[in-house]
């Protein structure tokens, strides 16, 4: 089964990923949400060693070069993506691996200032194994950054302005999506709840520094909000989160 659902999500991202170049990329951390300028989540990054789980067009990398990084390393499971963070890294020394997060495919352990994730680690098909292969990754008090929708804001659906429960919050099966950004490219996400995540955190060994409920960006703040019944809009962003952030540290 989960051989199965990363060849097919390999082959949709590697259709898809054009679409994603340089989008869900620090220092944004998602949809109308709060940026890095903002939380100062990672505070210091100069000189420190980071790898990124997911790290599709290498956006959120590049950005970690900027504010100083030593060493960028990233992993996607989309050879596409992987293609495309190479170019936009192409002047810079980086390591990149095409690959599925939840393989363990040798990455040093014990070696990584920070290990993070923007709007990536969801796709896991194995969230207890990726956390732990994590947490081996990091330097004691090494941090693990991530970000990923509300796990109840995919549940949350805008029909003319009425924002109702779509589904079971309950039920942490898969979604399969048929088309995914107007393209034939099914794509099968999983779900699960809030306390999954952190549960699986700690059982990894990781001890919760922050965990986010999202707030709208203040870059926002001027423009006043239109009902909308989009999958995200500032008219949903301002009455529910659409992006968790949890920080967690390896101590
Ligand atoms: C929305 S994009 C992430 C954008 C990226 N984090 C950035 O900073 O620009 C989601 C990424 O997750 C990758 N992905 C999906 N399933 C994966 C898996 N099992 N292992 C590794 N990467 C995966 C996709 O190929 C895609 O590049």
């Amino acid at each position: 089964m989960r051989f199965e659902i990363l060849k097919q999500n390999k082959k949709s991202w590697d259709l898809v990923a054009h679409h994603f170049n340089g989008k869900d990329a620090l220092p944004s951390y998602g949809p109308f949400t709060q940026t890095e300028e903002e939380l100062r989540l990672f505070e210091v990054i100069s000189n420190k060693r980071v790898l990124d789980i997911g790290c599709g067009s290498g956006h959120s990398l590049r950005y970690m070069a900027e504010k100083g990084a030593d060493e960028l390393w990233g992993v996607d499971l989309s050879e596409t993506q992987i293609k495309m963070a190479k170019e936009t890294l192409k002047d810079l020394e980086t390591h990149l691996y095409c690959a599925p997060m939840e393989d363990d495919i040798g990455l040093p352990k014990l070696y990584f200032d920070f290990v993070y994730s923007i709007y990536a680690i969801g796709w896991t098909t194995d969230l207890s194994t990726t956390f732990k292969l994590i947490y081996s990754y990091l330097k004691p008090s090494g941090y693990f950054i991530f970000s990923w929708d509300h796990p109840l804001y995919a549940h949350m659906i805008s029909q003319n302005g009425q924002i109702y429960l779509d589904g079971s919050y309950q039920d942490e099966g898969t979604t399969t999506y048929r088309n995914f950004k107007g393209e034939e490219a099914p794509l099968v996400i999983p779900k699960r709840k809030m306390s999954t995540y952190i549960n699986e955190l700690i059982k990894a060994g990781f001890t919760i520094d922050s965990v986010i409920e999202s707030d709208v960006s203040s870059s926002f703040d001027s423009i006043k909000e239109e009902i909308s019944d989009r999958y995200y809009s500032l008219y949903k962003a301002r009455k529910f989160p659409t992006t968790m952030i949890i920080k967690a540290k390896k101590m």
